[in-house]
């Protein structure tokens, strides 16, 4: 079965007909074969979305909005199929696909919630018999371009507000995960949006992303993936005085004070890390631990590290899938040499899983010794890979947490709440746990980082919409006569 290309409402090969092979990542069959999308079939997308833009902008939201509610009811009724296809093409085990296929679903509900409110404001004017307003307007053909590790839930909090907000979209989904992205997007098309309002191009490569992010056409960017594209996108964005909305990498931290609930602290690290095989933005890849609580600590996540079962994600046994590809999989050994070279050990892990020959698999992995300076404290694996960094007090962990490129989660583990709010205050990322590890985040809350994780938007929540509106004030004068704002005031005040 070959998946193909959506383009103003017609499902469609590229211009050349070439095909590129979607992965099984846990034993390297081919899930099925993608249409590849060429220069010119992004030219074609976008001038269909640019199209659909006119009589979408001026659907009236509330209509926009029961559309997004039935993508949501067929997610849900499609919540089990799409989930195994996802943990296929992707590798994450299934109770983990299915939070994300969920994620999609409250987004779907969330903004089509939106269509009766995206607020704007009215404040009170200078002059008598006039009216102001501000209102969100949409802003035209926005491209969508997500990674592939969580395949439904990133698109969906990028897609849903720029569809709300009146926007047409050209979605480029990873070409690691191509089919999730196609049948995503056959979901828009089965709850009646209209052609040309969503558009699907899969493509390996920077070609068509680059055709993409410089079209014309294309007014606003949001981009979900590593830093290096990211800025490059941001970059080219810049140039050509683009709205782009940049969510990049990751470092995040745990710490556990010396008072932290212990069982709570421990099982909430493994997931944390672990989860997802280290593959989120959000992962937890740094353990900032207390020194009276560190040895017990350390102890038990090594003995429970240990008794984490890899294998395929379909298989209700397995607690750790493999890595998204063999590249994902040697930069995360990569880095077990790295950390020992600068003086880390390797207390668990720190080697390629053999799972019968096939897929790409890598022990979940733990560092010792290692200090905040080191690469492996610094640098974002995106892997199953822990460093352990142990500090004297909360003073010293918020500065460990804090010095880093990123910015994206981090989390405190105490039963003190002086010393929660105190990290609450002080924890310089987007998004900040208490007792709680650094994964999990809910739609109805931005979702952003600061310092290099992004370029200051945020995602779902309200602040969703910010990305995909522009802000048009609006006055009215109802007073039939000239009346100059700043200069007629005086007037009006003495009669
Ligand atoms: C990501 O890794 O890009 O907060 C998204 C979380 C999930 C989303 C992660 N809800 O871990």
């Amino acid at each position: 079965m070959l998946y193909k290309n959506y383009i103003g409402g017609e499902w469609v090969e590229g211009a050349k007909g070439a095909m590129f092979p979607s992965i099984n990542p846990a034993n390297e069959e081919v899930v099925a074969d993608v249409a590849q999308a060429e220069v010119t079939d992004v030219d074609s997308a976008v001038e269909a979305a640019a199209r659909a833009f006119n009589s979408w902008r001026l659907t009236p939201a509330p209509r926009r909005g029961e559309i997004l509610y039935r993508v949501g009811q067929i997610l849900k009724e499609r919540k089990e199929e799409l989930s195994q296809l996802l943990t296929r093409e992707m590798g994450k085990v299934m109770a983990e696909a299915r939070g994300d296929v969920q994620e999609a679903i409250d987004m779907a509900f969330y903004m089509g919630g939106e269509g009766r409110r995206l607020l704007g404001h009215t404040a009170p004017v200078e002059m008598p018999n006039k009216f102001g307003m501000a209102v969100r307007e949409p802003i035209g053909v926005c491209a969508i371009i997500t990674p592939w590790n969580f395949p439904v839930a990133v698109p969906s909090w990028k897609i849903f507000p720029a569809l709300i907000a009146g926007n047409t979209v050209v979605y480029k989904p990873s070409p690691e995960t191509p089919i999730l992205g196609i049948e995503f997007t056959k979901v828009f098309a089965e709850a009646g949006l209209p052609p040309g309002v969503m558009n699907v191009i899969t493509a390996p490569g920077v070609e068509v992303s680059q055709a993409l992010v410089r079209h014309p056409k294309v007014k606003v960017i949001s981009f979900t993936g590593s830093t290096k594209t990211g800025t490059a996108i941001g970059a080219e964005a810049a140039r050509l005085n683009k709205k782009a909305s940049l969510e990049m990498g990751g470092k995040n931290a745990i710490t556990v004070l010396d008072d932290a609930n212990f069982d709570l602290a421990l099982e909430a690290t493994l997931w944390a890390s672990f989860g997802t095989t280290g593959q989120r933005c959000t992962a937890c890849s740094r353990l900032i631990v207390q020194k009276g609580i560190a040895p017990k600590l350390k102890e038990a996540l090594v003995e429970r590290t240990k008794k984490l079962r890899l294998g395929d994600g379909l298989l209700p046994t397995t607690d750790v899938g493999p890595l998204i590809n063999r590249v994902a999989r040697d930069r995360v050994h990569d880095y077990v040499g790295i950390a020992q070279a600068e003086g880390a050990r390797v207390l668990v892990g720190g080697k390629i899983y053999d799972n019968g020959g096939k897929g790409f698999f890598y022990e979940p992995t733990l560092f010792d010794k290692v200090t905040p300076t080191m690469r492996v404290a610094q640098e974002e694996i995106f892997g199953p890979a822990l460093s352990m960094i142990e500090v004297s007090s909360l003073e010293e962990a918020v500065k460990v947490n804090n010095d880093s490129a990123y910015g994206l989660s981090s989390s405190l583990f105490t039963e003190n709440v002086n010393a929660a709010f105190t990290a609450m205050r002080d924890l310089a990322t987007g998004i900040v746990y208490i007792n709680h590890g650094t994964t999990g985040a809910e739609i109805q809350f931005p979702f952003g980082g600061v310092r290099g994780t992004g370029n200051g938007h945020r995602e779902a929540g309200m602040a969703g919409l910010d990305v995909f509106t522009e802000w048009k004030s609006i006055y009215v004068d109802y007073s039939g006569r000239l009346q100059r704002a700043q200069i007629d005031t005086d007037v009006i005040l003495s009669g």
